[in-house]
């Protein structure tokens, strides 16, 4: 699998980027970009593409498996995923996303799942959502010499106590969100991803912190941007979230694909000769 020659973000292009090349890219005030990825092939094409970060994110929970939230999808999972997504590639830095239940429970447990991500998964860097309640298992990972990165705003594992998925941080809860996004910083957070919060306080946010802040539906004043792949490329149904802008339309072009090839079948003029052997 070709990967593309990128000299973006202070990467010669015969190495994986690291949390640190990202940093420094952010401190030299470039943008840059983190998108979703769950399998091998997908992931090469994303890294060809210039993308330096991907997020094996807990979204395959509904993307890959089905599930109406991110609860059900289990850390063993998401190792193959993350094992899929190493394997396809050769420069991207691969994130693995904390499921839900893999470390809320305590430090130590937060560790052990993180050490499988990066032991069995080959992950080079964790996430996981929340904010004050998860300041010790930041310190410890990022003791232990694990980079990890925090997540603040809408955290879909928290969907039955948010009460669905809307909007965070509006009014007081801003200053609230301000407060952990500081102490995730102290505590040695490498990076945070702020998901659907207002504009104005993902900016002031990214001003505060010095680790690079990654928005979802932030607006455009955080340092870098995630984004679900099947969302940005069409593949996931209409409505899409507003914050999503399609940059492709799979979901046409792949039903398009499939019922002219299933037609030709019925109709017997899929195989020919030419995709026949002698
Ligand atoms: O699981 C995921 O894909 C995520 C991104 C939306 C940030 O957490």
């Amino acid at each position: 699998m070709d990967a593309a020659p990128n000299t973006l973000y202070g990467c010669a292009g015969n190495r994986r980027f690291t949390m640190r090349d990202l940093q420094l890219a952010t401190d030299r005030h470039e943008r840059w970009s983190m998108i979703t990825a769950y399998d091998a092939l997908t992931a090469g094409i994303f890294e060809a593409a210039g993308v330096p970060a991907l997020l094996v994110g807990d979204s395959a929970a509904s993307v890959v498996f089905g599930h109406s939230t991110t609860l059900p999808v289990t850390v063993d999972e998401l190792i193959s995923l993350v094992q899929g997504v190493i394997r396809g590639t050769k420069q991207a830095l691969v994130i693995a996303d904390m499921p839900f239940g893999s470390y809320q429970g305590s430090p130590a447990q937060a560790l052990e799942t993180a050490v499988r991500f990066m032991k069995e998964g080959g992950a080079h860097a964790v996430k996981l959502e929340g904010g004050a309640a998860v300041l010790p298992q930041i310190e410890l990972l990022a003791n232990s010499g694990i980079p990890v990165i925090g997540h603040l705003g809408l955290t879909p594992q928290s969907v039955n106590l948010l009460g669905g998925y809307r909007v965070q941080g509006r009014g007081e809860q801003g200053e609230l969100l301000i407060r952990d996004a500081k102490a995730m910083e102290s505590a040695g957070a490498c990076g945070l991803v702020l998901e659907v919060v207002p504009s104005t306080l993902a900016a002031k946010v990214s001003e505060v912190l010095t680790i690079p802040t990654i928005g979802i539906g932030a607006g455009p004043g955080t340092d870098a941007q995630v984004i679900v792949w099947q969302d940005l490329l069409g593949l996931t149904p209409d409505p899409a979230p507003k914050f999503v802008r399609r940059y492709a339309d799979l979901r046409s072009v792949m039903s398009d694909a499939v019922r002219a090839w299933t037609e030709d079948v019925s109709n017997g003029t899929y195989p020919t000769q030419e995709q026949s052997y002698e």
